[in-house]
């Protein structure tokens, strides 16, 4: 495996073995993966690969059943969601998970209750950033969060997480349900925070956008890992390309 930069950067999220269960049903058997400072990592997989349990088990809403999780270098104990927001950890889920009738400006803010004890300036500055990152929800930051459309609750969903100033921010499948339109704005932001030093931990099923987008990927099949590296060879791996990228695959649909 070639050298890259990222393998030199701080190990910021380090996974050893993770497996999560529900009841009988094992849903994740030993899941190891790493996440360095300023990388896109993305896990492609299909339904039911186990993908939404593993940002959840690292976000501290599933007790894990065995493994480790490891952040900026210290474990992460189980629970705890609280613990992982303040130490720079978020998670923006699979259904957006919105307060549909507060407005944009209160949803966002509750995405800053981490400094709640801070000064409203640090607040404020969290907001404009996010405000220039998607000027929509400024124009719109009255508006009730319910009535916007798919691409603007997805960019809600995502200001409100990096209110908190995450250094790790995990997004579970943000494409789903979006017009390829929309699906390329959001890529595009995700790249913009990775330039700005947000490391990122993108689960999705649309594998040709999302290894386009990453730098290293890893292929979840009933909760095992089964193939993991770079983008590129990812992208280029037979196995990989029939199974993900074919042109049969339902993934061409959402691609940007
Ligand atoms: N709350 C739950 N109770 C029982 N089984 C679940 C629950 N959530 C997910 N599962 C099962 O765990 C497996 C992984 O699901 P999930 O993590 O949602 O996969 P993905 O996000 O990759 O589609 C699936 O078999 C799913 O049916
Ligand atoms: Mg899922």
């Amino acid at each position: 495996m070639s050298a890259t930069t990222s393998s030199q950067a701080e190990v910021l999220l380090d996974v050893r073995d993770l497996s999560v269960a529900y009841g009988r049903i094992e849903a994740l058997a030993g899941v190891s993966l790493r996440v360095h400072a300023g990388e896109i990592v993305t896990v492609i997989g299909p339904n039911g690969a186990g993908k939404s349990t593993l940002l959840n088990a690292l976000m501290g809403a599933l007790p894990p059943r065995g493994g480790e999780i490891r952040f900026a270098g210290e474990a992460l104990p189980a629970g705890q969601i609280g613990a992982r927001v303040a130490r720079g950890l978020a998670l923006v889920p699979e259904q957006r998970a919105l307060f549909g009738s507060m407005s944009v400006l209160d949803n966002l803010e509750l995405g800053a209750y981490r400094f709640l004890a801070d000064a409203a300036q640090r607040r404020g500055q969290a907001l404009e950033e996010v405000y220039e990152l998607f000027p929509r929800l400024k124009e719109r930051r009255h508006q009730a969060a319910a009535t916007l459309s798919g691409g603007e609750r997805q960019m809600l969903a995502l200001g409100r997480a990096l209110m908190g100033r995450p250094r790790l921010l995990m997004l579970d499948e943000p494409s789903l349900g979006l017009a390829p339109l929309i699906v390329h704005d959001i890529f595009r932001i995700i790249d913009t925070l990775r330039r700005r030093g947000v490391a990122i931990l993108l689960v999705e099923q649309n594998a040709r956008a999302a290894l386009r987008l990453a730098q290293r990927g890893y292929v979840l099949e009933l909760g095992r890992v089964v193939v993991e590296g770079e983008a590129h060879t990812l992208a280029g791996d037979p196995r990989i390309v029939e199974a993900y990228l074919g042109m049969g695959a339902h993934q061409d649909r959402l691609v940007a």
